[in-house]
């Protein structure tokens, strides 16, 4: 059975920033940490996650693995088996600490990101994430002997939601609103300046609908480059409110399947009206601020 492994840890998305990440384990983190701060201390404290660039934790199975890592926990309504599970894996408090870093020494709405293999790139805040004991799976505890992980149906296909997938042990609502991201393979942590920065609105007044935005739709759309794979960017090159009727798009927000056949973006009803005219006046707000990411 596989014990998970860490990894790499380097901070900053761009390819510049990379260099260095390798071999970062064991003692040489904190040194590369010190080289990536541009200090030259040999054994500086408890990395700070305040940075004006994210930190990036890539998780990778190749790697060094994690000593004694494997807890187990159990879940009391899995979002995405829609049951109780139990799991083997580690806290993502665990794997801050284990990377030097100190979550209490963040400051308040440090957001993180999970980058998964099929472009699901949902965002949590670090507070829910430690104060609600988020675990990353690396098995599950109930699969047949000699396998990790059970699949789950995903259409007409099966999956199974390895390495790494998170869970909320507390969550116990079917319709529970976190992010359960399976397939993570790299996280990013920093201020919400630093990892939404190009997508946040430029009025307060759309701050509702881009909170929104971020908890229903950015884990699949980008918005300015930030965000999901899944589904496409809704600003660039021309923001949706360029070539789709507005009178249409609350409909087709609520009701995709209504519009096209085989869609692959969910209903979101449930939103109701009111939220989907938020989300929506903040998209059409952002097309006087496009945005292209750095290549
Ligand atoms: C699970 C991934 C997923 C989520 C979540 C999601 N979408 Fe989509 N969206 C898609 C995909 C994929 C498409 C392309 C059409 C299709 O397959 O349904 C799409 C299409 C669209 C389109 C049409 C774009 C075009 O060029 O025609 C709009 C507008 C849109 N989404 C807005 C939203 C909004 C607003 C939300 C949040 C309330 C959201 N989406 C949530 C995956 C997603």
């Amino acid at each position: 059975m596989t014990r998970q492994s860490l990894l790499t840890v380097g901070k900053g998305v761009q390819g510049h920033a990379r260099r260095g990440m390798v071999l970062l384990m064991t003692g040489g983190l904190y040194c590369a940490l010190a080289l990536f701060n541009g200090c030259s201390t040999p054994n500086p404290p408890v990395s700070s996650l305040d940075a004006v660039q994210p930190k990036t934790i890539a998780l990778d199975q190749a790697q060094e693995r994690i000593p004694d890592a494997d807890e187990t926990v159990t879940v009391v309504m899995d979002a995405v088996y829609q049951a109780r599970k139990r799991y083997r894996g580690f806290t993502f408090l665990r794997l801050l600490q284990l990377r030097g870093y100190d979550p209490a020494a963040a400051s308040w709405g440090t957001v993180v990101q999970f980058l998964c293999r099929d472009g699901y790139n949902p965002f949590a805040s670090l507070e829910s994430l430690v104060n609600e004991g988020a675990f990353l799976a690396t098995g599950d505890l109930d699969a047949p002997t000699g396998e990790t992980w059970i699949p789950f149906a995903y259409g007409s296909t099966r999956r199974d939601p390895g390495q790494f997938y998170l869970v909320w042990p507390k969550a116990n609502s079917p319709a529970d609103r976190h992010p359960w991201p399976y397939g993570v393979n790299m996280l990013r942590i920093g201020t919400p300046e630093t990892l939404l920065g190009p997508a946040l609105p430029k009025s307060a007044r759309f701050q509702q609908g881009f909170n929104r935005f971020r908890e229903n739709c950015m884990m699949c759309h980008s918005l300015n480059g930030v965000g999901g794979t899944i589904g496409i960017d809704l600003n660039l090159p021309r923001n949706v409110f360029e070539y789709w009727q507005a009178d249409k798009l609350p409909a087709m927000v609520a009701k995709p399947s209504s519009f096209r056949r085989n869609a692959k973006m969910p209903d979101f009803d449930r939103l109701g009206p009111q939220a989907i005219a938020e989300i929506l006046d903040y998209i059409k707000h952002m097309k006087a601020y496009k945005a292209y990411p750095v290549p």
